[in-house]
């Protein structure tokens, strides 16, 4: 076999080859199981490597290679990432390349340590995937947990290539025995196809050449395999969608929408609405970098031109008038968790999809998934790497179409509000219908009437800070000031609302997000009342405190962090609770075992060492009148 091929053949052969679409497939498994050694064969055997390339394998064969004179194919592997590390040629992830009948992209995805999220970011481009199996070994977890994985991410195809068929006798029996076992699991996932080729990586055979040892299997062999699936017309046939990026007016006489179709294909004078107002115009004009177009597909980036003008922005979805995708703000989606902070239900985070970002949480984790046994289990977070089932609230309703129908419809990442790193990803299974069948009611006396009544506008009086660092007593001298004053008041505090509408919870990270939003969520309803509401709670998180002060309008929410050094409030101990803490009798002290965040912009900063409560609460309604809240 020649494999010394020029570099203008390699470019020759990557610009024309491939009659069917680019297929993108993953190969999972680990490098015990010949994964490296099946990509280095495909790469070899395609002869798509420059030949200095082969030179250095050849020699680093001879050098360091556990093949006697033979190629090592892993070692090729080896040699591009070492040539990736000096910053030359190859992508990080993904490794190219062709034959005479179809370009490949194949994702490699290293690591064992985040293997979740690296095999779930190889997976959700991917057509297909490969599980490498070692004949020897047969079925691990692994290979379950690589298998949900990839059905989780819209993965339809699966190739189960039993490998290593050399050192099991080529035997037919070990083989089917795999198989069965397999598929005993993976049958129930709802693939379109699996596909198991028995094989052997090292010597290529059922890889791009048949075996003559294993002349018992009449199957494809992989490469054929690769070359004939059928993915190429799937995204095109799904209805029109193409989630705005930006709204193109360079002068008064030109407006397009543009962005990058996901799916489908548009003519012009195809009838579009736009997903949210369901308001509808025709195409008139396809504007791409090269000229009009007489139509364009999925994966095409384009600048649509309707027929008349009508209300669009960043974040709209333009979608076929016939065939519309669902718009709402609540909807069942599996999430997978790649954050070392677990995802706590209740909490805040921005959640992108398409174009749009909005706020979101989500309302309900309905169970995880232990990807080793595709068991479900009740769990109250997600940890790193960890799958749930989960019900997400946004607070402006999106435009989705179920992940298993249209990937680029139903794909969110969830980002921490603080640190900005993106921290999930969530395939949206349904939508939930009750979000739609629940409106507000209007009413006839608002919140403007109420507060005229009583001549004050309403606000939130968050004090936060550890427990002894005097919040109660702050928050009672407020209170008692301004109702002696002729204000309309309530008060909310830690100790009571827990003997009552929160005594479910108790002081885990999960509880206490939830703790903070049912207090945010009756605050909030205390100034639709009108009133001036004190809320003292430790609230040590910074998100939930950010998600009370968004829930109400600007300048209804004032945070005075009551602040005094731990050793203090230990030394107070109003409560004898810093005792049993110390004696471990008590867990999750906030101050000890649990973290408490300190304000970064509070409206109101009180040192209670230097501070009298008096003093302090004057502080407080000095601000309330500077911010014109009394009236
Ligand atoms: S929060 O963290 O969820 O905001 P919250 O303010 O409602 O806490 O309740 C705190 C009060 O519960 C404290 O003042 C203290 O009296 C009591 N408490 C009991 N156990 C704990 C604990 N493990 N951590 C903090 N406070 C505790």
């Amino acid at each position: 076999m020649n494999v010394q091929t020029t570099r203008a053949e390699v470019i020759e052969r990557l610009t024309h080859s491939g009659q069917r679409g680019v297929l993108r497939f993953l190969t999972c498994g680990s490098v015990d199981d010949g994964k490296s050694t099946l990509i280095g064969r495909l790469l070899y055997d395609s002869k798509l490597l420059f030949e200095d390339q082969i030179n250095v394998l050849e020699k680093d064969s001879r050098k360091h290679g556990t093949t006697g004179d033979e190629i090592d194919f892993a070692l090729l592997l080896d040699g591009l990432e070492a040539e990736r590390e000096q910053g030359i040629t190859i992508d990080v992830a993904y490794r190219f390349f062709a034959t005479e009948k179809r370009k490949f992209v194949v994702a490699d995805t290293p690591g064992h340590e985040q293997y979740t999220r690296n095999m779930a970011t190889g997976a959700s481009t991917a057509d297909a995937a490969v599980m490498m199996i070692d004949a020897r070994k047969g079925v691990l977890v692994q290979t379950l947990r690589h298998t949900y994985i990839a059905r989780m991410m819209g993965i339809r195809h699966i190739v189960l290539a039993v490998n290593k068929m050399d050192l099991a006798d080529h035997s037919r029996g070990r083989f089917h025995e795999i198989v069965a076992e397999y598929l005993k699991s993976a049958d129930d996932l709802g693939f379109e196809t699996i596909t198991p080729i028995p094989m052997s990586a090292r010597y290529g055979d059922n890889v791009t050449r048949r075996s003559e040892a294993m002349a018992w299997y009449d199957g494809p062999t992989l490469i054929e395999y690769l070359e004939d699936l059928d993915i190429d017309t799937e995204i095109q046939n799904e209805p029109f969608r193409m989630p705005v990026q930006w709204v193109n007016r360079p002068n008064l006489n030109f407006r397009g929408y543009s962005g990058t179709i996901v799916s489908g294909t548009i003519r012009p004078g195809d009838a579009i609405v736009v997903a949210h107002s369901g308001v509808g115009a025709n195409v008139d004009r396809i504007v791409s970098a090269d000229g009009d177009l007489e139509q364009a597909v999925a994966g095409d980036a384009v600048t649509l031109v309707l027929n008349h003008e009508i209300d669009v922005s960043r974040g709209d979805v333009l979608a076929a008038a016939d065939a519309r995708p669902e718009v709402t703000d609540q909807f069942a989606a599996e999430v997978l968790w790649m954050s070392g902070e677990d995802l706590l239900p209740g909490r805040s985070y921005l959640l992108k999809i398409g174009t749009a970002t909005t706020p979101a949480t989500v309302s309900a984790l309905k169970h995880r998934i232990d990807v080793n046994t595709y068991e479900k289990k009740p769990s109250r977070k997600l940890e790193m790497n960890g799958i749930g089932m989960c019900n997400v609230s946004t607070a402006r309703p999106i435009a989705f179409d179920p992940y298993q129908s249209i990937r680029d419809m139903g794909a969110f990442i969830l980002v921490d509000r603080f640190s900005n790193q993106t921290v999930g990803a969530g395939m949206i299974e349904f939508g939930l219908r009750r979000a739609s069948n629940i409106h507000q009611h209007a009413m006839d006396v608002t919140k403007d009437a109420r507060s005229v009544i009583k001549g004050q506008k309403p606000a939130i009086l968050w004090f936060t800070g550890l427990s002894g660092a005097g919040k109660s007593t702050v928050a009672n001298a407020v209170e008692r000031k301004l109702a002696a004053a002729g204000h309309h008041t309530y008060s909310l505090d830690g100790d009571n609302i827990r003997h009552g509408l929160n005594r479910d919870l108790g002081f885990t990270d999960v509880d206490r997000v939830e703790n903070i939003r049912r207090i945010g969520e009756v605050g909030r309803l205390f100034v639709d009342a009108g009133l001036l509401v004190t809320c003292s709670f430790i609230s040590p998180f910074r998100s939930e405190r950010q998600m009370v002060r968004e829930l109400v309008e600007d300048g209804e929410f004032i945070e005075v962090f009551v602040d005094a050094p731990i050793e203090v409030c230990i030394q107070r101990d109003p409560k004898g609770l810093y005792k049993k803490a110390q004696a471990g009798e008590i867990k999750n002290f906030t101050g000890f075992d649990s973290p408490y965040e300190r304000p970064e912009n509070a409206e109101i900063h009180i040192d209670t060492t230097t501070v009298s409560a008096e003093e302090a609460a004057d502080q407080v309604i000095a601000k309330l009148r500077e911010m014109g809240r009394l009236g």
